[in-house]
């Protein structure tokens, strides 16, 4: 396993390329399994869950190939097998996102129950309810998901709660099942979108991706397709955040600012000064030091659950106090305990972080916990006193392409080692 040493006090400046969105390019790949032909994606992030899932495909029997600009394409002609084993879904949970697929296309899939995680029990039981309202058989035995379909039928469905990959294996079981399949109270995530994007250009009748209400008609086949995955919003507002934090002033290339306008809208509040154009977003501190933000994290386009543990962090050394509430996981502040041992002055009520931020953090020893909190551990290492080390960052590799250059491209003192 490996760790990163951070010496902090650097203000970040110049400018970096954001990547490819891992939560487009999960659906997205597992979308491959529906069309009769090829696809090809582009500007896929080079991260340890897409090899992941990469690998899954490839046991089911699928042909991938990979050229050095990470465009994969993808042939399921070959596929031989419908099964996604536990100890592949046990360290990504999004394989969830093979099972709509594999059954509306090919009518049986063998799926691991994916397991909770350090923020959440995560379950997926709106997903089953939802495929077996379309006419599937599921039974769960032995952690696994043993589901069989005729062929899917269109049903109206009321979602209980907003989920991005409940709606995203919804859709995609709707596109090749018989009639129309209506999702309402539907994620609205951008990344939904560019599912849909995606599946339209395979052949797939679906409007009203990105509002709460989509319509699928079913086809009776999907087709091959070229396809560019969106840029990564969390990664851009990640890499916002660090500017914020160190008082630099920081411009973001290949990236889409109408795509954070609520991680905009409060890093105005907390005093930078942003300036965007269509594909790039330029932040300056101007050697501020940030002011507080309250926070109250919902689904797209509210303040994104992903960003939550970013801004406790800025709240950790901005200047007031800060309320952040977490609405959408019921565990996501594991990094509290890790930043009150840098000296933050965080207070944990249910679900709520109250924050009053500090005129330094000291640096300390730091481990990991989920992919998220690891960021803001680093966010706060870049701005502690001395060198912080974060341990088992093997959950940063999941979700953030090469964080130690892009960081020492913005000036960032950080450096990886084996542990
Ligand atoms: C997606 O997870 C993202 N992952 C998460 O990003 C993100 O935090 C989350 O959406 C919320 O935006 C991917 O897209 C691969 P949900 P997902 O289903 O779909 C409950 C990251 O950091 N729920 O929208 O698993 C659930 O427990 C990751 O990149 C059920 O109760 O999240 C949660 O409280 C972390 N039953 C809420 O809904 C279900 O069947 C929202 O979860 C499904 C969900």
């Amino acid at each position: 396993m490996d760790k990163l040493i951070i010496q902090g006090g650097a203000k970040l400046h110049g400018d970096i390329r954001i990547s490819g969105a891992k939560n487009a390019a999960l659906p997205i790949l597992a979308a491959t399994l529906l069309a009769d032909g090829p696809v090809t994606i582009g500007n896929v992030p080079h991260l340890h869950d897409i090899t992941t899932t990469m690998e899954l495909l490839g046991q089911m029997g699928l042909e991938l190939t990979v050229d050095e600009k990470m465009n994969i394409e993808v042939d399921a002609s070959t596929i031989r097998e419908f099964f996604a084993p536990y100890e592949l879904v046990r360290t990504m949970r999004a394989s969830i996102l093979v099972l709509g697929p594999l059954l509306t296309r090919f009518g049986r899939a063998d799926v691991s129950l994916p397991g909770g995680c350090a923020i959440g029990s995560r379950p997926v039981n709106l997903h089953l309810q939802g495929l077996a309202a379309m006419g599937a058989d599921l039974t769960v035995d032995g952690g696994y998901i043993r589901a069989s379909a005729k062929r899917l039928k269109g049903v109206d469905l009321v979602m209980d709660l907003v989920t991005v990959t409940g709606t995203e294996n919804l859709m995609m079981a709707a596109t090749l099942a018989k009639g129309v399949t209506v999702i309402r109270n539907a994620a609205r995530e951008p990344e939904v979108v560019d599912l849909a994007n995606c599946l339209i250009s395979m052949g797939a009748r679906i409007e009203g991706a990105g509002t709460d209400t989509v319509r699928i008609e079913g086809v009776d086949s999907l087709s091959g397709t070229t396809y560019e995955i969106l840029p990564d919003r969390i990664e851009t507002g990640t890499y916002l955040v660090a500017a914020a934090m160190t008082g630099g002033n920081v411009r973001l290339k290949n990236t889409r600012p109408e795509l954070l306008e609520a991680v905009l809208a409060k890093l105005n509040e907390a005093g930078a000064a942003i300036t965007t154009g269509e594909n790039w977003i330029e932040i300056g501190m101007n050697g501020q030091r940030p002011r507080a933000v309250s926070i109250h994290t919902s689904p797209y386009p509210g303040f994104p659950t992903d960003m939550q543990a970013q801004f406790t962090a800025l709240n950790c050394i901005a200047e007031g106090t800060g309320v952040i509430t977490e609405s959408v996981f019921e565990n996501r502040f594991m990094h509290v305990l890790e930043l009150q041992r840098m000296g933050a002055q965080v207070k944990v009520e249910g679900n709520t972080a109250i924050t009053t931020g500090v005129d330094y953090l000291k640096s300390a020893p730091l481990m990991a916990t989920d992919l998220r909190a690891s960021a803001s551990l680093v966010l706060a290492g870049l701005v502690a006193r001395g060198a912080t080390e974060v341990d088992r960052i093997y959950h940063i590799d999941r979700g953030y392409e090469t964080i130690e250059e892009k960081l020492s491209n913005l000036g960032a003192h950080i450096r990886r080692v084996p542990s």
